[in-house]
């Protein structure tokens, strides 16, 4: 058992690592109502695509339960309001709106149901919030233990931003896989892309791996060809904000130059990501919103400004690694290969 948590539901209350803060502090947020969550969420407080729709979920909770209504169609209105902040937050993980969705039809269904009364809504939403949040991290030892074939003993493996037990409610979903191999008795290596500009990799995959006793190294993001090219990596594990119909993926800003890097240099990249980062409606990566982020990420490390003031920059904070590049999308339900359109359908359809 690890001796921290990404988030959880105590007292009422959302309890969140500010991930901001790590590795320097390990600090927790106690959230009271959705516009807190709604800001921590924008602010990368809680960021990784599972864990933004986990918070989301706990958000839509703390609407529910400080819902001053006396019937359930005032709770219903106040739920609906705490949605519509929410799904404004970040664009391009669909796990928010995969979240968003679930907890609006639970809403529906206790709002209809016979003899509803407030608290009974209440009750109901704040359950399935938390529950929303334990299966996250039951999916992901799933999808772990189902990427473990994929990791050959003494693995270097290179990864990019954070996709760990931060990015989720526990162990994660790239970092799932490492874990579980490691579980199995595989000796890895990780290399950690540092993910410029708000360091994920630098400052939470190492900081999460470290604290695991599994090793890691940490290299800036214009390393990884170097050491790629000279064999210094055997395969590449991702995770996901949003899987297109025809296996296009969408990931932190930098992951295509390093799917185009494994490509060259014919080292396997592999995607690990939940079933509820897969968006069947999307048809390919060119529908899949990008999030742009304001400039200070870029403009300043640590607080520092390390350009000339007044300098634009740009920041787009996601980028899209065409399917043609994956050699493996893992899921809790199993490992998907091209043709996507047909595989992950069938990951759907399988029970
Ligand atoms: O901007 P972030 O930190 O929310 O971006 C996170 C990523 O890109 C992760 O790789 C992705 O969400 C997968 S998390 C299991």
């Amino acid at each position: 058992m690890s001796d921290w948590f990404t988030l959880r539901w105590a007292d009422g209350a959302v309890e969140l690592l500010d991930q901001r803060r790590l590795p320097a502090e390990e600090t927790y947020l106690t959230l009271h109502n959705v516009e807190d969550v709604a800001r921590a969420i924008e602010d990368l407080a809680v960021r990784g695509a599972p864990a933004i729709g986990c918070a989301a979920a706990l958000g839509v909770a703390l609407a529910a339960a400080g819902s001053p209504a006396d019937k359930p169609e005032g709770v219903r209105i106040d739920c609906l309001a705490a949605i519509e902040r929410l799904a404004r937050t970040r664009p391009t993980a669909v796990n928010l709106f995969w979240a968003l969705g679930r907890m609006r039809e639970v809403l529906e269904h206790a709002c209809g149901a016979e003899g509803a009364d407030a608290d009974a809504v209440r009750a109901e939403l704040v359950q399935q919030a938390c529950a929303l949040v334990d299966e996250d991290v039951a999916i992901c030892r799933a999808l772990g233990a189902a990427g473990v074939e994929l990791v050959p003993d003494g693995a270097r493996i290179l990864t990019h931003c954070n996709a760990g037990a931060l990015a989720t409610a526990g162990w994660g979903t790239a970092l799932g896989v490492v874990r579980s191999a490691v579980a199995a008795g595989r000796r890895v290596e990780v290399l950690a892309d540092e993910t410029r500009p708000f360091l994920q990799g630098a400052r939470l995959t190492a900081w999460e791996l470290a604290r695991d006793d599994i090793p890691v190294t940490v290299i800036t993001d214009n390393m990884a060809g170097h050491l790629i090219a000279r064999g210094e990596v055997d395969l590449v594990l991702v995770g996901a904000d949003r899987i297109a119909r025809n296996g296009d993926v969408a990931n932190k800003i930098g992951t295509y130059t390093v799917a185009l890097l494994a490509r060259e240099h014919a080292v396997p990249f592999y995607v690990a990501a939940p079933l509820s980062t897969i968006d069947l409606e999307t048809p390919d990566g060119a529908a899949i919103p990008i999030e742009e982020r304001g400039p200070a990420e870029v403009t300043h490390i640590g607080g520092q400004l390390v350009m000339p003031e007044g300098v634009p920059v740009r920041h787009p904070a996601f980028d899209v690694t065409p399917a043609a590049l994956v050699s493996a999308i893992v899921t809790e339900r199993g490992i998907a290969r091209a043709p996507y359109a047909s595989s992950l359908q069938v990951l759907f359809d399988t029970a």
